[in-house]
């Protein structure tokens, strides 16, 4: 089981381990039993990884001695709501759970938002500890502190920075993932590669075949590395004021895309089509090289993911969410283009007619 320390040291009560390893979880009840965090803990996970996963965790806290019960809420994002907030808050009273007490979410992104906001209010803020289930949550939404849930205005709208107590990635829970949700998880990794990792990028052009056949030991290898990319963004830019900002590379244009297509299009294959837009961009812009340009097509193709917008998208309605996140940001848009694979930078300007023709040269 590796370690990496995420260092915070503004408050360093807030630095804390991400463990990775595959089948970890005797380890993790070893580390949770030794840790002394609280007298019982309350896992939190949706109804389709408890039944995967549910007793397999009770049963390896027993072990050791730890007092574990467990909550379950239907899965899906439509849960990440405040219902589900306040359903599992009311279960947590009626169960006596209180501030000697610890949560674990168990979970995709979606348990990992919903657990780590409740932890953040619960009694004025609980432990939390993250093991994320999902390939995205293990590279991504896990670390870094964002929690929260949706409201029918928007996604992620109400929410807290709370940083996990610890994060526990066994890299066996991606066997069970299925793999739409495993090809979605793929498209934050190549971002990485893009961002920071020319290496990176260049390990997942070469094992393609052996990623998409899940390689346990390219998984490790490009799980740690992922990790270990975004943790350092985080200790650099914790709330996401600076920095943090070029993790949102392919990510401005695929929201758009996402909430233009309702919901329809993954956030995988929105955020790959965004990535291809904001490299096809900064091509037009003079700034990357085409080759750098077709190897981002073409690894994002070798993976699975979408490489084009659907036609029956509407372009109008792609620039018109572009245009939401700008308002979000003041008057400039933060539009994440690169120099070169490994190399971004932040642009505020990019014109509309560039985008538009863009997204068109996409839907062909
Ligand atoms: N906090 C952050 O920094 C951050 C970053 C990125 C995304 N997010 C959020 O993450 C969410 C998406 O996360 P997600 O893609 O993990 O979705 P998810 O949590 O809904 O999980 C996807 C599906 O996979 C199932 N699943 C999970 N683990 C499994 C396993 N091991 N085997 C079989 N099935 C399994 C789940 O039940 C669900 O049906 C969104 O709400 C997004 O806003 C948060």
């Amino acid at each position: 089981m590796k370690r990496i320390k995420v260092n915070l040291d503004k408050q360093s009560s807030l630095s804390h381990e991400i463990y990775i390893g595959h089948n970890i979880l005797d380890r993790m009840g070893l580390v949770i039993a030794k840790s002394n965090l609280a007298h019982r803990y309350s896992v939190i996970t949706d109804s389709n990884v408890s039944a995967l996963y549910g007793e397999e965790i009770l049963g390896v806290l027993k072990e050791v001695n730890v007092k574990a019960d467990l909550i379950e809420f239907p899965a899906g994002e439509a849960s990440k709501n405040m219902e589900t907030v306040l359903a599992i808050v009311r279960e947590l009273i009626n169960r006596g759970i209180d501030r000697s007490s610890a949560l674990i979410a168990l979970g995709g992104g979606v348990t990992g938002d919903i657990t780590g906001f409740i932890a953040s209010i619960y009694m004025r803020s609980i432990p939390c500890i993250q093991v994320p289930t999902t390939l995205l949550a293990q590279v991504d939404s896990s670390i870094g502190g964002k929690t929260g849930i949706d409201l029918p205005e928007g996604k992620n709208l109400l929410g807290a920075f709370s940083q996990p107590q610890s994060i526990f990635i066994d890299l066996r829970f991606l066997e069970t993932l299925p793999d739409n949700e495993f090809i979605n998880g793929l498209s934050e990794v190549i971002k990485y590669g893009i961002i920071d990792d020319v290496d990176l990028f260049t390990l997942l052009e070469e094992k393609s075949d052996a990623i998409r056949c899940r390689d346990p030991h390219i998984l490790q290898a490009i799980v740690e590395r992922s990790c270990k990319i975004k943790k350092a963004f985080v200790e650099i830019d914790e709330k996401d004021v600076g920095l943090r900002r070029i993790l949102n590379f392919g990510h401005t244009i695929g929201h758009a895309i996402e909430a233009a297509s309702g919901y329809t299009i993954s956030h995988g294959n929105a955020v790959s089509a965004g990535m291809i837009a904001s490299a096809r961009i900064s091509e037009k812009m003079k700034h990357l090289s085409s080759e750098d340009r077709g190897r981002i097509q073409q690894l994002v193709r070798a993976v699975g993911l979408a490489d084009h917008i659907p036609a029956s998208i509407s372009t109008e309605g792609i620039i018109a969410k572009t245009r939401t996140d700008k308002k979000k940001e003041g008057d400039s848009i933060h539009f994440v283009l690169l120099k070169k694979i490994g190399m971004p930078f932040i642009n505020g300007s990019v014109e509309e007619a560039l985008i538009r023709e863009t997204i068109e040269e996409l839907k062909k």
